[in-house]
């Protein structure tokens, strides 16, 4: 058994000390983007997916064994009833130093000040155009102009940093690089590129037909922009790049062409209460198992936790040329 009694750190197989937790609080959404689900989706039950009180015990528990940064996400975390109440909670523990949240923005607009109120330091946003149509071809159901009122909103709010993240896709937005990098500009907030990763079965395009490398994007932006490479990062795998004569930083997260899993600092929570230990493999513990098995009983939750660490696996085996491995989509795990 571990020693629980001191100050803890996780730990894995390969010496990388994981302290970022993303948790996904609901697979709901309003939206229906494109790489991240099927048009028709059948969402979890109610008593198959975590209390609020349940995730902040887990929360709690990774927080006594060294975890600094928790991200929450979903599906669209913000559409999950009691979201606020659970952030404020979590905003409360004293030794979490980050609490972030990775929103579509679609409710922002009602519910920036009280995210801040409730100590959420920094927001990122999803946005892959800005363009009306391609924004309601890529989200199914999203209004771009609802997500850019809840953009102002959070700006107005004074978030310690808002950054917007596209995920690009050739022929669909990839024309439109430019553009976002200059709306992030004009707007004094940061932007990352996303290279589309393979999970679940997409029907509305070929995932080998549109990936559009980082290198690419970079070529682009470099025809209107001046990048500059920063050796900072957030604990997240964005590269960034500080656009000369702005405030604005240009991350690129490139899980196919610059692997970043050797950094890996991250686990995450599922809904259904599945701790996954990586996004690109299934390798996981069923915490809800363990808290419903033992209510209250901390020393075994973190003990499951702790001895968790020995299964996470090296890096993800994505490939976009085949058929996706992975059949979980993105809403499952917030990404
Ligand atoms: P910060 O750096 O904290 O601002 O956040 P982030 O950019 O890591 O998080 P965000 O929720 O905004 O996610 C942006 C993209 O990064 C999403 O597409 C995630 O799926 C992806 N991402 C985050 N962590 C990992 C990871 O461990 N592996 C892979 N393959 N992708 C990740
Ligand atoms: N590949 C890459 N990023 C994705 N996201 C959702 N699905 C995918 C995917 N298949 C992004 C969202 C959001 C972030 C959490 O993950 O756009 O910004
Ligand atoms: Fe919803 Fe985000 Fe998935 Fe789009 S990417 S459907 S906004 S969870």
């Amino acid at each position: 058994m571990t020693d629980l009694s001191g100050p803890m750190q996780l730990i894995d197989r390969f010496g990388r000390t994981v302290d970022y937790l993303r948790i996904s609080i609901t697979d709901r959404c309003d939206f229906r983007c494109v790489y991240c689900m099927a048009e028709e989706m059948t969402f979890l039950p109610r008593a198959q997916i975590l209390t609020l009180e349940e995730i902040f015990t887990i929360g709690k528990a990774f927080t006594e064994l060294g975890t600094k940064k928790i991200r929450i996400t979903g599906g669209e975390p913000l559409v999950r009833k009691g979201a606020l109440g659970l952030l404020e909670n979590l905003g409360q523990i004293e030794s979490l130093t980050e609490l972030v949240i990775t929103t579509n923005g679609s409710q922002l607009e009602t519910m920036a000040a009280d995210l801040k109120k409730a100590g959420v330091k920094r927001i990122n946003i999803s946005l892959d155009t800005l363009d009306a149509d391609k924004f309601k071809a890529i989200t199914r159901t999203g209004d771009v102009q609802q997500v850019l009122r809840g953009i102002q909103a959070a700006i107005a709010v004074g978030f310690e940093r808002i950054k917007i993240n596209a995920v690009i896709l050739k022929d669909r937005n990839h024309q439109e690089v430019c553009e976002l990098v200059q709306y992030a500009v004009d707007n004094g907030i940061d932007i990352s590129f996303i290279e589309e990763m393979p999970l679940g079965v997409v029907e509305q395009h070929d995932r080998s037909e549109a990936y559009y490398s980082s290198d690419l994007i970079k070529r682009d932006l470099a025809l209107k922009f001046s990048l500059v490479a920063t050796p900072e990062k957030t604990g997240g795998p964005s590269n960034y790049f500080k656009v000369v004569g702005t405030q604005t930083r240009v991350g690129f997260i490139s899980p196919h062409s610059d692997n970043f899993c050797s950094t890996c600092n991250r686990v995450r929570l599922t809904v259904e209460g599945r701790l996954l230990l990586c996004l690109g493999n299934e390798h996981s513990v069923d915490l809800k198992k363990v808290l419903r098995a033992n209510p209250g009983n901390m020393t075994i939750l973190k003990q499951t936790i702790v001895e968790a660490m020995l299964i996470k696996p090296e890096k993800h085996e994505f490939n976009i040329h085949e058929q996706p491995v992975i059949l979980r989509y993105m809403n499952m795990t917030g990404g």
